[in-house]
C-alpha cells in the first residue's frame, strides 16, 4: 500500500481513504470511482505554502495548475490554502469562476488562446496573462485597448533546459511549440514588444521546463538562465521584471521506482538557485511562483474499479478486466506509465498475482497497468489503482461511450459527491 497519509486499514483490514471504506464508497456511489482526500490535498497545499513563505518571506505565490484536475470542487479547497490558480482555456476559467475562484487570482495560461477565450478572461477580470507568441501580445493588446484595460502581462520563455522527462511533457528545450526562445533572442524580441504595447502591462517572465521531473538540477539551471534574462531585460528596458514564474512539474511516485523528494526540498532547491542567480545578476529578489498541478492532486486520487473477470493465458498473462479503462486513465496508453493497485478488501495482504490491469474497451493497449503486483483477485472484488488524482478525470473521454465516473471527495471519515456520474441521455445530448 502507498504510504500517504490517506491511506489506513479499516477494522477487517479492508483499504480507507480519508477514513472511509473504500468498499463501502464502491457501493454507495458504483464504480468505476475517482476517490479524492480532500485531507491530503490541503497538505501537499499546505507544504508548498511553507516551503515557498520559508524561502521567499511575502513575496510568492503558489498557483495549482487547473488542468491536472478541474473541477468545481477544487476551486474552494485551493483558495481556502491561500493558492492561486492557472488555467488554460475557456473551459478552465468557465469552471473556476462558476466555482467563485476569485478571478484576480487566476493566471491565464495557453499557447493559442483565442480571440473569444482572451476576450473572456478580458471581461471576467483575470489577474496575469501568461502570453505565449507574438501574435498573441497583438491581440492581446488590440482587445484590451477595446474594452480599456491595461492587464498584467507575464511571458513565457523556453530556457533551453533538458527536464529529463518522457518526451511528450519535456517543454522547456528549444524545440517546442511553448513560448519564446531565449537563446535564439526570441524572447528579447517579446519583452520589447510587450513593454512597447501601451495597454499591456509587462510584469513578469515564465518558465516550465516540463513534468513528472524528479531532479532538482533541471530547475536550477532553469533559474539561472532566467535571472540572467531578468538581468539583460533591466539592460536592455531599464526595468527589470517583478515577477519570475517557475512552473510546475514536481514528480510524484506512480511505483517504487518512482522517488520524490519531498515537496519542501524540492523548493528550498529552486529557493538556493534563484537566490543564486538573483545574487550573480545583481537583482532584488522578485515575487517567485510556482505552478504545481500533478502533486497537489496526484497523490490525493484514488480510481475504485470492479473486476469483471480473472482470465489466465496458458504461458502468457493474466488479465484481470476492470469496469474502465483508458477512457478514465488513458496515462498508459498515452505516456506507458505504470500504476499500483490494492483489492480493497485486503489492501495489506501478501501480492501473489502478478496482473495486466485491462480496461473494458476495444484495444489491446487499454491498460492501467501492464504488470501490477496484487493480492488473489477474483470478479466482483474491487480494486484500488493509486495515485490517479492528476490527470486523469481531466484527461478522461467517452471512448467506446463510456459515461465518465461520478467523482466523491473524502475528508476526516467523511465523503460527499464531487461529480456525478455521467449518464447515458448526456452521451447523446449534443447528438442531432
Ligand atoms: N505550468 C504549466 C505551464 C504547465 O504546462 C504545466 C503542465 C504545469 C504548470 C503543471 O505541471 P505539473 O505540476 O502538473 O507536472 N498530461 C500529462 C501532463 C502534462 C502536463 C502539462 N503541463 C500527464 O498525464 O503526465
Amino acid at each position: 500500500m502507498q504510504e500517504y497519509r490517506s491511506f489506513s486499514l479499516g477494522d477487517q483490514g479492508e483499504l480507507k481513504i480519508g477514513g472511509v471504506s473504500a468498499l463501502m464508497l464502491a457501493k454507495k456511489y458504483g464504480t468505476p470511482l475517482y476517490i479524492m482526500d480532500e485531507d491530503q490535498i490541503r497538505w501537499n497545499c499546505l507544504q508548498y505554502m511553507e516551503a515557498m513563505s520559508r524561502n521567499f518571506g511575502r513575496k510568492f505565490q503558489v498557483s495549482y495548475a487547473s488542468k491536472a484536475l478541474c473541477v468545481k470542487a477544487i476551486y474552494p479547497i485551493i483558495q481556502q490554502e491561500g493558492l492561486c490558480a492557472d488555467v488554460v482555456s475557456g473551459g478552465e476559467l468557465y469552471t473556476a469562476l462558476q466555482a467563485g475562484f476569485p478571478p484576480e487570482l487566476l493566471h491565464f495560461h495557453g499557447n493559442n488562446k483565442s480571440r473569444q477565450e482572451i476576450q473572456y478572461a478580458l471581461e471576467s477580470g483575470v489577474g496575469l496573462f501568461i502570453a505565449d507568441s507574438m501574435e498573441e501580445l497583438e491581440t492581446l493588446e488590440e482587445l484590451a485597448a477595446l474594452c480599456g484595460k491595461i492587464p498584467r502581462v507575464s511571458l513565457r520563455i523556453k530556457p533551453g533546459v533538458d527536464a529529463h522527462t518522457h518526451e511528450f511533457i519535456s517543454t522547456g528545450n528549444i524545440d517546442s511549440k511553448f513560448g519564446f526562445c531565449y537563446e535564439t533572442g526570441e524572447a528579447m524580441e517579446a519583452v520589447k514588444l510587450a513593454s512597447r504595447l501601451p495597454h499591456l502591462n509587462f510584469c513578469g517572465v515564465h518558465c516550465h521546463i516540463g513534468s513528472q521531473v524528479f531532479l532538482q538540477e533541471p530547475y536550477a539551471l532553469a533559474a539561472e538562465v532566467m535571472t540572467r534574462f531578468m538581468m539583460e531585460i533591466g539592460r536592455e528596458t531599464g526595468k527589470v521584471p517583478e515577477e519570475l514564474n517557475m512552473g510546475g512539474g514536481f514528480g510524484i511516485a506512480y511505483g517504487p521506482e518512482d522517488k520524490p523528494l519531498p515537496i519542501g526540498q524540492m523548493i528550498d532547491g529552486l529557493g538556493q538557485a534563484v537566490k543564486a542567480g538573483c545574487q550573480k545578476y545583481g537583482l532584488e529578489l522578485p515575487t517567485v511562483i510556482v505552478e504545481p498541478g500533478r502533486s497537489i492532486v496526484g497523490p490525493a486520487g484514488v480510481t475504485a474499479y470492479t473486476v469483471g473477470g480473472v482470465k489466465k493465458i496458458p504461458g502468457g498473462r493474466v488479465y484481470a478486466a476492470v469496469d474502465g479503462g483508458m477512457p478514465d486513465n488513458p496515462r498508459y496508453a498515452l505516456y506507458g506509465a505504470a500504476y499500483q493497485a490494492v483489492k480493497a478488501e485486503d489492501p495489506a495482504g501478501e501480492r501473489t498475482m502478478t496482473v495486466a490491469i485491462a480496461g473494458k474497451c476495444c484495444e489491446s493497449g487499454d491498460l492501467i497497468a501492464k504488470e501490477a503486483q496484487v493480492q488473489p483477485l477474483k470478479a466482483g472484488d474491487i480494486l484500488c489503482v493509486f495515485a490517479t488524482g492528476a490527470y486523469n478525470y481531466s484527461m478522461a473521454s467517452n471512448y467506446n461511450r463510456l459515461p465518465r465516473p461520478a467523482m466523491v471527495m473524502t475528508w476526516q471519515g467523511q465523503d460527499r459527491l464531487a461529480v456525478r456520474r455521467e449518464t447515458y441521455e448526456q452521451l447523446a445530448q449534443n447528438d442531432l
